[in-house]
């Protein structure tokens, strides 16, 4: 399998005058500006700076998704014997939701609901399946959408790698699924979501074609291990070249909605690990309202496309001529192609080489990507001044 990733460094790599005569017009603008930043980002990325800055060494824990993926699927799920659900509701917040999202954007053919707050939508009963998914075990918000389904009495599955949601569910018998514990809940999501599709196998609500496609889409994450990570240079790791596209710009992340979790996890993990700011939107609709902001230039703008080679015709078509719009307002692009064949493989791919590329964009500014002060400030915060979980019946 080749790596075909960020079109323009691809035909760079292979030729590099063939690319400046190749790229003609608007595309000359993208190439000159992609290949501009290197130098600097190879010297930034030095072993030095990421010991320095990398202190909770999150790189290591990104460098064992593959090994995670593997630890979840092997593992035997607990779930509900119940056969007749008619959604399937799941709870969790940050880092754990993003594997929620996930499983919605894969199982087009099933009815899910990703609920990012503190209360289960109002319809929700009986027949509907609660999975409650938090790395620590206890955010309030699902913490609270969890006792909500006890009352309700609705069939009920949660994951953790430990704390009260753990506590309370073996205390009240709902099925648990104990995760390894130690990682920072982004850095988790192998687990969590494959931990998520093992419960979903064994209530039968993912098929086995479709588990397949999982299993497969898990061969991504050691595709990619062996071509994002420091000891591979800037000019074969794309990892390395997004970081360095978007370091002290203002990063705008675009991808058609069937991929909207991948573009919404890389704008979350820009300012998680990244410490930056980005914006973000999707396509279709961005070709309704957000494109007729392209008239004035804006240097400072960097725009990465997420295309995947499974975009049907009318999508693959608003994406060129998006692309031709942004150049033509004298703005930089960056279009990304991961590999894989299936949706779920452009997802996984996605979600593993942009989280590393944030890591890059932590150092780059100088900052630990594992720490998350402003999350522990206000969680601390909001247990002291309010304690919400201790008004739950957990
Ligand atoms: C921290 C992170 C956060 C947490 C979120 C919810 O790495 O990713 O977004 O995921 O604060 O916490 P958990 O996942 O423990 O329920």
């Amino acid at each position: 399998m080749q790596a075909k990733v960020g079109v323009g460094w691809a035909d760079f790599r292979a030729s590099p005058d063939q690319e400046v005569r190749g790229f003609v017009g608007l595309n000359l603008l993208y190439a000159t500006l992609v290949s501009h930043n290197m130098d600097e980002a190879a010297e930034i990325v030095s072993e030095h700076e990421i010991r320095k800055y990398d202190r909770s060494n999150i790189l290591g824990d990104y460098r064992r998704w593959p090994a995670l993926a593997q630890e979840a699927l092997e593992r035997e799920a607990s779930a509900v014997d119940f056969s007749d659900i008619n959604h399937v509701v799941l709870c969790g917040m940050g880092g754990s939701a993003a594997s929620c999202d996930v499983v919605r954007e894969w199982l087009d053919d099933v009815d899910v609901v990703v609920v990012k707050d503190y209360h289960l939508p109002k319809w929700a009963g009986g027949r509907d399946l609660v999975i409650a998914v938090t790395y620590s075990g206890n955010t309030e918000e699902t913490l609270s959408c969890y006792s909500e389904a006890l009352k309700r009495g609705m069939p009920l599955v949660t994951i953790s790698s430990g704390g009260t949601i753990e506590v309370s569910s073996r205390k009240r018998g709902v099925p648990h699924n104990k995760v390894s514990s130690g990682l920072a809940p982004r850095a988790a999501f192998p687990l969590l979501f494959y931990t998520l599709v093992e419960v979903l196998r064994k209530m039968d609500i993912v098929c086995s074609r479709r588990f397949e496609e999982a299993k497969s889409s898990a061969k991504m994450l050691d595709f990619y291990s062996r071509r994002i990570f420091p000891e591979v240079p800037l000019k074969e790791n794309i990892s390395k070249q997004v970081a360095s596209f978007i370091y002290q710009e203002i990063p705008k992340v675009y991808g058609s909605e069937r991929i909207r979790c991948a573009v919404e996890r890389f704008r979350r993990m820009i300012s998680e690990n990244g410490k930056w700011h980005a914006m973000s939107d999707v396509l279709p609709e961005l070709c309704h309202n957000e494109i007729v902001s392209y008239i004035i230039g804006n240097p400072r703008l960097r725009i990465i496309l997420m295309r995947t080679k499974s975009d049907p015709l009318e999508i693959s078509k608003r994406f060129d001529i998006v692309k031709e719009i942004f150049l033509k307002s004298q703005h930089k692009v960056m279009e990304l192609m991961p590999e894989g064949s299936s949706l779920l493989d452009f997802i996984i791919s996605y979600f593993y080489f942009l989280d590393v590329a944030t890591v890059y964009l932590a150092i780059k500014n100088r900052q630990e990507p594992a720490k998350t002060e402003n999350i522990d400030y206000l969680k601390e915060r909001l247990g002291r001044e309010l304690n919400y979980v201790s008004k739950l019946s957990l």
